[in-house]
């Protein structure tokens, strides 16, 4: 069996929403410290719908893949929809990633998360801190853009 599925390769190299928002609503960056790996994802909200979403990731194939795949999942979609998506959901919607190239998928959750948690900060929305990783105890170290 091929290492990445057909999915994988075509979201790698023909990746959709690839770009920036200069006028974004909520921007979300996180970065994998053992990879170096980088995401970053813009979005545009109305109405608590997610009208656009781009991103720029500068890293391994499968995040890249991830990101493009991540971004089509929540794009038109609610912001609950977009704050519930997995990389689970990613990676199966990619129709799986090698298990050491399951952590890329994890970019995509937590960069979309970030994004979302940005938006509700500049709003001034009182939101469920819960709902978000607590970058302080995790031990990831995937946020370094407090
Ligand atoms: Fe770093 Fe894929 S190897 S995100």
């Amino acid at each position: 069996m091929a290492l990445y599925s057909e999915t994988v390769m075509d979201h790698f190299r023909n990746p959709r929403n690839v770009g920036v928002i200069e006028d974004a609503d909520g921007v979300g960056e996180v970065g994998n410290a053992k990879c170096g790996d980088i995401m970053k994802i813009y979005l545009k909200i109305r109405d608590d719908v997610i009208e656009d979403v781009k991103f720029e990731t500068f890293g391994c194939g499968s995040a890249i893949a991830s990101s493009s795949m991540a971004t089509e999942m929540i794009k038109g979609r609610p912001l609950s929809e977009a704050l519930a998506l997995t990389n689970q959901a990613v990676a199966q919607a990619l129709d799986g990633l090698p298990a050491h190239k399951l952590h890329c998928s994890v970019l995509a959750e937590e960069a979309i998360k970030k994004a979302v948690q940005d938006y509700y900060e500049r709003q001034g929305v009182d939101y469920d801190k819960s709902l978000f990783p607590a970058c302080d105890s995790c031990d990831h170290g995937c946020c370094h853009s407090h």
